[in-house]
């Protein structure tokens, strides 16, 4: 069966290379030449832990154009182009293009739209162009995409054509996954829901960790795992950290917020989830201006890691990079390092190794997760370690978010 792929973004390229990988001939589209040019030499346009190698492994089976003809051929299409935030709402002219432009060489294609978007969307698509539209929304994390694309913990089809249903049914039966097969409005909404509860289970940790601050030998790690042996909470996504960040939870919550607010509801909880998640730089920036009160503007803050978490190269709406900004913008200077980050910031100094980072600071925040800053030995300097990557210790310096004792 020969598969098209529109959009070879993240998710694109990574949902491209599994279908081949599972023996689909793939031919992915995107209106972007330098990206279709590296994928057809092999190189992915975005950095994911085992990306490359099943890239090059399945190359016989992958074919990459700029060319929407080479769809002409094809009976299923998954639409997968970035579906952002224009002025808080979702903006989706990306994906009404890619969906005109389908029905242009092909108009009796079934398109699946795994872009994130609001319920109705495909609906209202399908009245508009009157092509067939599946929902097939994804649950791939960076960093681990490639096993969430093999092997979800559930596969959710939504629809109105058995048929369509049927034949994208078959396409995913080899995960051997669960199958949800329900309305396209179910599917786009179910995508929101499990993103939104996600950042809000993030936020409900970070702010229990503020509680735990507080209160003489208490550790919120101890309580996440406590909390976590619950078969009814699982102990999944109660890291505590300096925030969510990535292409998808604030923009998704964003875009939830408003829908729900232009059908007269509100969702306060994923509302408040926003908002603790932006006090989680505050509160940094705070306990830096309170151990600096004199000496800010000389005052130098090391940075480790921009990424918005470990194992990708991915800095979008990343808190270290809001952290940067708001040092900055209080008089802060600012050093940073990341193993992986390909970020151009303005007025702080990049280093090359989280050492020489260390060396040329005041103090320290620790706010992605990569390993190599696991027990780093930083002596004599003010930590807040927002990813709890630093063993407990003794010594005052050492400011361990979601720890006092
Ligand atoms: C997310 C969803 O998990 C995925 O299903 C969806 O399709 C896309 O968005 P991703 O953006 O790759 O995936 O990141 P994820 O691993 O979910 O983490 C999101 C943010 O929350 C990161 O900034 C991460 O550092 C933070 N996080 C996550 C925590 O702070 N603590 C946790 O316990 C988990």
């Amino acid at each position: 069966m020969k598969i098209g792929v529109v959009g070879l973004g993240y998710i694109g390229s990574v949902t491209s290379v599994a279908l081949a990988e599972a023996g689909y001939e793939v031919i992915g589209v995107d209106i972007d030449e330098s990206k279709v040019k590296a994928l057809s030499a092999g190189e992915p346009p975005i950095y994911e832990p085992g990306l490359k190698e099943m890239l090059v492994k399945n190359v016989k089976r992958l074919e990459f154009s700029v060319d929407y003809n080479k769809l002409s051929e094809v009976d299923l299409i998954f639409v997968i182009v970035p579906t952002p935030n224009k002025d808080g709402k979702i903006y989706l002219k990306y994906v009404d293009d890619v969906v005109e432009n389908i029905k242009k060489v092909n108009k009796n294609a079934i398109v699946i739209i795994k872009s994130t978007v609001l319920p109705g969307t495909a609906s209202n698509l399908m009245q508009k162009t009157g092509m067939i539209i599946v929902s097939n929304p994804e649950f791939t994390k960076e960093g681990s995409a490639i096993d969430d694309t093999l092997k979800p913990d559930r596969v959710v089809i939504g629809g109105n054509n058995k048929n369509a249903i049927e034949k994208v049914k078959k396409i995913w039966e080899f995960t051997k996954s669960p199958i949800i097969e329900t309305t396209n409005e179910n599917a786009e909404m179910i995508k929101y829901a499990s993103n939104s509860f996600l950042a809000v289970k993030v936020s409900y940790i970070n702010e229990i960790a503020n509680l735990c601050e507080k209160v003489p030998n208490c550790d919120v790690e101890v309580v996440a795992r406590g909390m976590g042996l619950d078969k009814r909470i699982a102990p999944y996504f109660l890291k505590v950290g300096i925030g969510f960040g990535g292409s998808c939870f604030p923009k998704d919550t964003m875009a939830f917020i408003s829908f729900a607010r232009d059908l007269n509801e509100s969702l306060s909880i994923i509302e408040s989830a926003v908002s603790v998640n932006k006090s989680r730089i505050l509160r940094i920036v705070s306990l830096l201006e309170d151990k600096f009160k004199d000496v800010e503007t000389t005052t130098k803050i090391g940075v480790l890691g921009l990424t918005f978490k470990a194992n990708t190269d991915d800095t979008r709406e990343s808190q270290s990079i809001k952290l940067v900004e708001s040092l900055l913008s209080k008089g802060f200077k600012v050093n940073a390092y990341d193993p992986m980050a390909k970020v151009k910031l303005d007025n702080i100094n990049l280093f090359s190794s989280s050492e020489e980072c260390i060396d040329n600071s005041d103090a320290i925040v620790i706010a992605t997760e990569w390993p190599e800053f696991k027990d780093l030995n930083i002596k004599n300097k003010f930590v807040i370690d927002m990813r709890r990557m630093l063993s407990l210790n003794s010594d005052p310096n050492l400011k361990i978010v979601g720890y006092y004792g």
